[in-house]
Parts: structure tokens; C-alpha cells; sequence
């Protein structure tokens, strides 16, 4: 089996080189490394990336990275969720067809997400022919085993536009405060909530029209029937507390059908023998995991029975939004074991981002799309800022602006990047840019790798705040330790040469272990890194000092967050709010 260091080699250029001077690299055996397939959710074609979508993003991609960093088989895919009503009328109002709105999306997409440096394996669309025959495939399954129920329904209906109206595309008066213009689930002004039909003067938000009640058939999946399964699921162990208490509230309370077919107009897969009925944009969302990934196995020959059949020694995980934990905690796993394939190894749900306190918002400028950040900042400063706040529990993080600024400068500019600049003035100047032949402090060394294990842990455990804790310590006794020694002084006494030579390379070396460290996070920055050390950045490989090695010159590797750069993209995403840009 084909394993990412392989497939990766760019990743890995410098690790069978002889730079090691001690031990060699050692790559993990691969009868050890984990197979682990990885998803983050798939975003909407019908709208840009913000940070919020960034944030799920970046804590999966640190994730994978991790675990490839750690020589585990480990593949990251993902979609853009293509299919829907709010696609289908975006399209038209724009003057294109479906298909060119899903196109244009998906290259905007692919963009930003590759300037956060997002190591997708696979980025696909679901509106693809792997998912098609996928939809069709676990729907046929599913009617097989008698999970497939249909009866009519009465739903709001325009008769100008001739289709169905979703309860977001009903407006009217609030009936408890009698704000016009509010959408038909709830109040933006009072916060009510409500049905439709509760709205004083409902009207179509699409036509303007008057909605009328109207009778179609619908299909549903079953999902009581799988009642048993889903409760033997949720308390499997395998998942977060607080999701599976709230699965646990759901199924306690009683599964109710859910209904997965839409009547035409509808941009989506037309349900196999029912002309007119489409799968609901929800049911073959999830699927597109199943397509990407075997649009990658097409593509790079690996084997897909062993990632998704019932017996698949794979692990599966899937990143998501709390908000969404139902469709994958409750209606995913039902299809799959009622399709007869493997369930999720486990769901990781992250909570939502607020931009200093509060929800993102258009008109403060806090709506920010991932395209206008990377405008103004560099993409690392936000992944290092998310890592230093994300943990495993569902909790919601706080993008705050001056925070980020100063944690930012403080930790990886003021500590980090500064132990390597503080000390390859002088190994450039007096020691022809080469590390000392000897290692001046192995016990400093030693304590500096035995965290490894520790980080690795905190990292694996999607504890990243804690792990970047630790290498921030770890950078404060780096930093210490050069301080201590002084070798601005030692440099300009006479005859103490080799002092300096030595307090330095023992700083290139804690150096290297740290960005070892953090190479999951700052991923452009390590390659900077490499490319200054001369060596792999590969914790697999980290045994042993670099001895007599040759450096290169020393570029800036992360330059200072400037507040005026945040000013600016706050201006930015304002001045699009108000130009319905945003
Ligand atoms: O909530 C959303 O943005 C959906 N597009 C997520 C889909 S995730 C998966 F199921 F496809
Ligand atoms: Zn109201």
C-alpha cells in the first residue's frame, strides 16, 4: 500500500539527504502507520468562504498534517456541496446555468482554501457522476431493506414561480412583534420563533407571490427502524460527550421519518424511477464523501473497499460544525449501516467563531470572507491564532482581533522565529554559516524532544491549544537559555569563539525541534524553515542534533502582524457588506 510520504514527496525533499548527523531517518514501519480517512464539511456552492468556514478547515488540516508528519496513512477529501434551491436561483438570477454558478464557486473555493494552505488530497463537487450513482445506489439499498417510506405532504407552494417554498424563502409580518419582512422560521427583530404559517401576510421572498398550500407525494428514510442501531452508535465511546448527549436527546425523544426527496424545480439527482422527485440537497451532501473519495482512489489507484465497505480496517472521521451533528450523527450513520457500509469512526464537532464576541457581522465589518483576510494578512497568523485556541470539547472560539495581534507577534514572531534570527547572525558571521561539531547542552536537547510524546498526544486528542502551550514554554527556555548565555558579550570578548559558536548552533537545534513541532500549523513557515536548515522538518526523524551542518542564509520567516493591515481588511469587509459584495 501506497503511503503519503510517497505520494508526497515535496513534502519529504530533504529527508533521505545526509544531514543527520546522529541516527538516520527512520520512517515508520508501514505495518504501524493507521489508515485514516478525513473530511471536513462540505461548504455551499452558492456563496464565498469566511473565516468561519476557515476554522473547521484549518483544525482538520492540522489534523492531517499531524498524522502524516507522524507517518500514518492519512487522506484528507472534500466537496462543494452543489445541489439546492438557493444554488438553483442564484444561477438564475445571475443569468447561468446551475452548472456554471457550481463551476465559478468551486474555483473561488479551491483558491482560498489552497491560500490557507488547505492539503486537500481531494476536492470534488457533488454534483458528480461518482455521487449520483452513490445517491442511487445507497437509495436503492435503503428501499431494499424496506427503509424507504412516501406519502403526500402539504407545503407552502408559489404559484407564480411554480415551486415549493423552504420556510427560509417565506417572508411576512412577525406575528408577536409585527416586524414586517421576517423570514417564515423566525424574528430577526424579537427572536421568535414560528412556523410559516403563523407569518401575518406571508409572500413568496422569491416572487413576491402569495403562497397557497399545496399536496405532493414525498419520500422519506425510515429512521426509527434504525433506532436500535443508532443508539448502540451513540454510546460506542467513540464520540465527543457533549454530541452524543445531545444524540441521545434526539433519539430519547423520538426519531422522527425524514424526508428526503424535493418536487422539481430542483438543482440535484432526480430519484431513480420517481420523474420529478430529487433527492433533498442533504441526502447526497454526505455521499459526496463517499464521491470524492473515490474520485481519489480513481485518480491515485488506491484500494476503496477498504476505506468504506461494512469490514473496513480504515478509520473514518469526520470534522464538522455543531450544527450540523444531526445529519451526521444521526441520519449518516443510519444510511450507511442500512447501505450496508461502514460508519464513521467518529464525528468532531468544533463550535462556532465569533469575531470579537459576537456572531460575524455584516455591517461592523466582521463578516469576513477567506478571500479579503488573505488580501490583507498572511494565512499563518490565523492558523496559528485558531490552533492557540482550539480544543477538543464543542466549545465556540473567539477570533479577537487585538488578541490576535498581539499573540501573534508575541508567540511566533517575538519567541519563536526569534530564536533562529538571534543566532544565525552570528553562525553567518564568525562560523562560515555552519553548526558547531558538538552538542553543548544534550540534557537541554533531551528535554526539548522528550516533550515529543506530550505534543504529539495533545495534538492527536485535537488538543491543540495545549500542544501549542507546550512549545511555547519550550520556546521560552530556548529563549532563555540564549539569553543566560549572552553571546552578544561572549562576541565581543576575545578568544571565546567557540562559546558562541556553541551557545548558537544549541539555539538552531531547539529551533529545529520546535518548528518539528509546529509544522502542522505553520506549514509555509517550516518550509521556510527547511530551506534555511538544510533538513526535514520530520518528527519521525528527530533523534539527534544537527553537527557540523551547513545552514543557508537566513530569510525572514514570518514577518510582524501589522494592525493597520487589520484595520483595513475591517474597512474591507464593510465596504462589501455595503456594496452586497459580501
Ligand atoms: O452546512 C453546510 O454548509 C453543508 N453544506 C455541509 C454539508 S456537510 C456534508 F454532509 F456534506
Ligand atoms: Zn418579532
Amino acid at each position: 500500500m501506497d503511503n503519503d510520504r510517497r505520494e508526497t514527496g515535496a513534502q519529504n525533499r530533504y529527508s533521505s539527504a545526509p544531514f543527520f548527523s546522529h541516527g538516520m531517518f527512520k520512517p515508520m514501519p508501514d505495518s504501524s502507520a493507521r489508515k485514516i480517512l478525513v473530511t471536513s464539511a462540505l461548504p455551499y456552492a452558492n456563496g464565498s468562504l469566511h473565516l468561519g468556514h476557515l476554522l473547521e478547515m484549518v483544525q482538520t488540516d492540522i489534523w492531517v498534517r499531524f498524522q502524516k508528519s507522524r507517518g500514518n496513512d492519512c487522506l484528507y477529501v472534500c466537496a462543494d456541496d452543489a445541489h439546492g434551491t438557493a444554488i438553483m436561483l442564484t444561477a438564475e438570477k445571475l443569468g447561468i446555468s446551475p452548472e456554471e454558478q457550481i463551476a465559478r464557486i468551486k474555483a473561488e473555493h479551491e483558491r482560498d482554501a489552497a491560500g490557507f494552505h488547505i492539503g486537500f488530497d481531494n476536492y470534488y463537487s457533488t454534483h458528480s457522476e461518482e455521487n449520483r450513482n452513490w445517491s442511487e445506489e445507497i437509495y436503492r439499498r435503503l428501499k431494499a431493506n424496506g427503509h424507504i417510506a412516501s406519502r403526500a405532504i402539504v407545503q407552502a407552494f408559489d404559484p407564480e414561480k411554480e415551486l415549493f417554498l423552504a420556510d427560509r424563502f417565506i417572508k411576512g409580518t412577525c406575528p408577536r412583534c409585527k416586524t414586517p419582512d421576517q423570514y417564515g422560521d423566525n424574528c430577526e427583530a424579537c427572536g421568535a420563533t414560528y412556523t410559516p404559517a403563523d407569518l401575518i401576510d406571508p409572500v413568496s421572498a422569491i416572487s413576491g407571490a402569495r403562497p397557497v398550500q399545496k399536496e405532493s407525494t414525498h419520500f422519506f428514510f425510515t429512521l426509527p427502524a434504525l433506532a436500535d442501531m443508532l443508539k448502540a452508535w451513540i454510546g460506542s465511546g467513540t464520540l465527543q460527550p457533549q454530541i452524543a448527549n445531545k444524540l441521545r436527546e434526539w433519539t430519547d425523544a423520538g426519531l422522527q421519518e425524514w424526508d428526503i426527496s424535493r418536487d422539481a424545480p430542483y438543482f440535484g439527482f432526480e430519484i431513480p424511477g420517481e420523474p420529478g422527485k430529487f433527492f433533498y440537497v442533504w441526502l447526497d451532501a454526505p455521499i459526496g464523501y463517499i464521491a470524492s473519495f473515490q474520485n481519489y482512489c480513481q485518480r491515485s489507484g488506491r484500494d476503496f473497499d477498504s476505506y468504506w465497505q461494512a469490514d473496513a480496517n480504515a478509520e473514518l472521521y469526520h470534522f464538522i460544525g455543531k450544527d450540523i451533528i444531526n445529519f451526521h450523527g444521526l441520519f449518516w450513520p443510519a444510511m450507511l449501516h442500512s447501505a450496508g457500509l461502514r460508519t464513521p469512526t467518529a464525528i468532531y464537532a468544533h463550535g462556532f467563531l465569533t469575531v470579537n464576541g459576537t456572531k460575524m457581522s455584516k455591517s461592523r465589518g466582521t463578516f469576513i470572507k477567506a478571500g479579503t483576510y488573505l488580501e490583507h494578512l498572511d494565512a499563518e497568523y490565523l492558523r496559528y491564532y485558531f490552533a492557540a485556541k482550539l480544543s477538543a470539547a464543542v466549545d465556540d472560539i473567539d477570533l479577537n482581533l487585538e488578541d490576535f495581534v498581539q499573540r501573534v507577534n508575541a508567540d511566533v514572531v517575538g519567541k519563536i522565529v526569534n530564536i533562529a534570527s538571534r543566532c544565525a547572525g552570528f553562525l553567518r558571521k564568525g562560523f562560515d554559516n555552519t553548526t558547531a561539531g558538538n552538542c553543548a547542552e544534550p540534557a537541554l536537547l533531551q528535554a526539548f524532544l522528550d516533550e515529543g510524546e506530550a505534543i504529539a498526544r495533545a495534538y492527536e486528542e485535537r488538543e491543540f491549544s495545549k500542544a501549542i502551550r507546550a512549545i511555547v514554554a519550550l520556546a521560552d527556555r530556548a529563549n532563555q537559555y540564549i539569553d543566560d548565555k549572552k553571546p552578544w558579550v561572549l562576541a565581543k570578548e576575545g578568544g571565546r569563539e567557540q562559546e558562541v559558536h556553541a551557545v548558537c548552533s544549541m539555539g538552531i537545534n531547539l529551533f529545529r525541534v520546535l518548528m518539528t513541532y509546529l509544522k502542522p500549523v505553520l506549514p509555509a513557515m517550516a518550509d521556510r524553515s527547511e530551506a534555511f536548515l538544510q533538513c526535514s522538518l520530520d518528527w519521525t526523524a528527530l533523534d539527534g542534533p544537527l553537527l557540523a551542518h551547513q545552514l543557508a542564509p537566513f530569510q525572514p520567516l514570518l514577518t510582524r502582524v501589522d494592525p493597520g493591515a487589520v484595520e483595513s481588511m475591517l474597512d474591507a469587509s464593510a465596504e462589501q457588506a455595503k456594496t452586497g459584495l459580501a
